[in-house]
């Protein structure tokens, strides 16, 4: 597993990340993060092609206080390894709503309730080409 990090970004409550990556073409998993330290997530989104026993499915959840929270688990699964996805975050003021390449949309709340996070990160089997924030 590789980790990449971001800090010091500002993704904010109306604005809108959109990342562009590549999955490895051997890829298992890998996923976005979204929090306000390195330490804490209010958002991981795991596309997982085959690990912690799923096989194409995205779990969602939150980090918090050492822990990993509720899982959230969706029903569609458009990723595929070795090709490119794009992923868009809005940051509404009651949730994130994330647009998949299929069209389809992954409601999360933000749990951690604030206004900004300022750290975004990458783990896994990915390579990241391109990140927006607008
Ligand atoms: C765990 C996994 C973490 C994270 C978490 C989400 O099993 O080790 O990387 O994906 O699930 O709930």
């Amino acid at each position: 597993m590789s980790r990449f990090i971001t800090w010091n970004m500002s993704f904010k409550v109306g604005q809108t990340l959109t990342i562009v990556g590549v999955p490895k073409p051997d890829a298992t998993n890998f996923a976005v993060n979204v929090g306000p330290s390195e330490q804490e997530i209010t958002m991981h989104i795991n596309p997982r092609f085959n690990a912690h026993g799923d096989e194409n499915t995205v779990v969602c959840n939150s980090y918090q206080g050492g822990n990993w929270c509720q899982e959230q688990r969706e029903a569609s699964f458009p990723f595929r390894q070795g090709q490119e996805f794009k992923i868009i975050i809005e940051f509404t003021p009651a949730e994130f709503v994330v647009s998949l390449q299929d069209g389809s949309k992954i409601h999360f709340p933000n749990r951690m309730g604030a206004e900004k996070y300022s750290v975004i990160s990458f783990d896994g089997e990915v390579r990241i080409t391109s990140l927006e924030i607008k």
